[in-house]
């Protein structure tokens, strides 16, 4: 089947059949913010960060596909301040402490706040009352850093394809939950691997703690989106 043409701002671009709108933009070197879709798992267009226009329509770029012509509206100020919005809020609905944070320079929420330049959140803080659980043997599971976007849940099976995280109640009660026996038969490699799909610092691998020191981290060497605004290496 023949490749679809498309615009991104203008950029011309193409795409296989199939593709979603933020899968394509990547293979065409246009970076377009995402934080609850991680590649290789099934999107679930949860947290809107990746929200795009096209023909006055907003979609979800993570979950919509490429149709031959469209024009895509991505880096343009009113959808900017739409995810600027969001990441203050998510900010705004946890308790999210970088500083001491294991996860800080690694962190995609706080790699969207650097790029987004937020200091103040429009929004009031909720201070909201969470734990931190540490029920698994290896795993702590901090809930005041959760932005429920579901990595865990859709991603950390065991062997036999049990999940050892899952959503509970609904709302503002909304958690996620490991099952702490599956949990102890994962092995560190699948732990660090859970820790890695996490955005943000909400799971952690015990016993290890700042092993790279921040400053030295992902997001510190290099802002988020900037391997993807350089395109594919020659
Ligand atoms: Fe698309 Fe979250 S990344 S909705």
């Amino acid at each position: 089947m023949s490749k679809l043409r498309f615009t991104i701002d203008g950029k011309p671009c193409t795409a296989e059949p199939g593709q979603t709108i933020a899968e394509a933009a990547k293979a065409n070197a246009v970076y377009i913010p995402t934080l609850c879709h991680y590649e290789g798992l099934p999107p679930v267009g949860s947290c809107r960060v990746c929200t795009v226009r096209s023909g006055g329509r907003y979609m979800a770029s993570c979950t919509q596909v490429v149709t031959d012509g469209m024009a895509i509206e991505n880096m343009v100020p009113d959808l900017e301040d739409m995810r600027r919005a969001i990441i203050e809020m998510l900010f705004v609905e946890g308790n999210h402490m970088c500083p001491t944070c294991e996860k800080s320079g690694n962190c995609q929420l706080q790699a969207l706040a650097y790029r987004y330049q937020i200091l103040v959140p429009r929004f009031p803080f909720q201070f909201p009352g969470r734990h931190i659980e540490a029920v698994a043997p290896k795993i702590l599971l901090e809930h005041n850093r959760c932005i429920q976007c579901l990595r865990c849940v859709r991603s950390v099976q065991t062997k036999d394809g049990r999940k050892v995280f899952a959503q509970r109640d609904r709302s503002k009660k909304r958690k996620i939950d490991v099952d702490a026996k599956l949990a102890a038969g994962l092995t560190d490699e699948e732990v660090r691997k859970a820790m890695d799909i996490c955005p943000v610092g909400s799971i952690l691998m015990k016993e290890i703690g700042f092993a790279v020191p921040i400053g030295e981290r992902k997001f510190d060497r290099e802002p988020i989106g900037s391997d993807i605004e350089k395109g594919p290496e020659r």
